[in-house]
């Protein structure tokens, strides 16, 4: 190897040493490498539960893949939203790898599992458990599990997040500024949606636990 090489090779050494060593802890506690990827424990809480109030959502015990997929549509813009668009591009592979996969190891909160056949009265209930097929909108826990709490990789809980997080994404599929969703299964169901039913749907999986409901 001539002379020239080795400063190379030890700058090679020194990026991928740097790299493996994302500290999800870190990640979240304080921020990412680059400044612009704040940390996030200001808006998400100190165990990712979330800001209920103030329509942040949570992210404990979110799966992994689920997590990553939104990081990476918020730095495409498939997902519009001022305030995560510049953290998520900020974050590092690594550091998006770390921080999300040490989320989903955090527990969701409890939640009795309610049975598609349980009484649905409430307009919010009966979308959750019936759907209104008429309109060709199924129910919700057919995709998003009993009681919402969510499905593998795809299909993320409904429950232990906060009506007006709900009811902000409902809304963000009917204006189009979050367009991430496979098929637009969401974006068909959105739509569908009068304001009404968002918030009532909305309001039956938040009431559903007392993360969820903030207070
Ligand atoms: C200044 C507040 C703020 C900070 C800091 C912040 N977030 Fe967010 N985050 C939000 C808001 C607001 C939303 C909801 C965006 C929307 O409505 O689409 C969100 C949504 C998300 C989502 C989507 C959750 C879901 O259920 O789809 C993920 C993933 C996420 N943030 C990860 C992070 C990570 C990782 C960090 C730290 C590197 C972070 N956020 C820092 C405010 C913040
Ligand atoms: C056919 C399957 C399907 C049905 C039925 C369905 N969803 Fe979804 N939903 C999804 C998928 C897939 C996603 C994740 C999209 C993505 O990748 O960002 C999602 C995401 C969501 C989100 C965003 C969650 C978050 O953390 O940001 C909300 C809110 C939501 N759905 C509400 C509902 C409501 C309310 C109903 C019933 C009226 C419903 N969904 C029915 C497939 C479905």
């Amino acid at each position: 190897m001539n002379d020239f090489c080795w400063p190379l090779a030890g700058l090679l050494l020194a990026v991928s040493v740097s790299t493996q060593a994302a500290d999800p802890l870190a990640v979240y506690g304080k921020g990412g490498t680059n400044p612009a990827a704040m940390a996030c424990t200001s808006c998400h809480g100190t165990e990712g539960e979330g800001l209920a109030a103030a329509g942040f959502p949570r992210l404990a015990g979110l799966s992994a893949v689920y997590l990553k997929k939104q990081l990476a549509d918020f730095a495409s813009a498939e997902r519009v939203n001022p305030i995560m668009q510049p953290i998520a591009a900020a974050l590092s592979a690594e550091e998006a790898d770390a921080v999300t996969a040490m989320l989903a190891s955090k527990p969701q909160p409890p939640v009795e599992r309610i049975s598609r056949a349980a009484l649905a009265e409430e307009p919010g209930a009966v979308l959750a458990l019936r759907g209104a097929w008429e309109r060709n909108i199924p129910e919700c826990v057919a995709c998003h599990g009993p009681s919402g709490v969510g499905v593998g990789d795809t299909f993320p809980p409904l429950v232990g997040q906060s009506a007006q997080y709900l009811s902000a994404q409902l809304l963000a599929w009917q204006q189009g500024t979050r367009k991430n969703d496979p098929n637009d299964l969401m974006g068909h169901i959105a739509r569908s949606l009068s304001q009404d039913e968002i918030k009532a749907v909305s309001a039956y999986f938040a009431n559903l636990t007392e993360a969820g409901a903030g207070q």
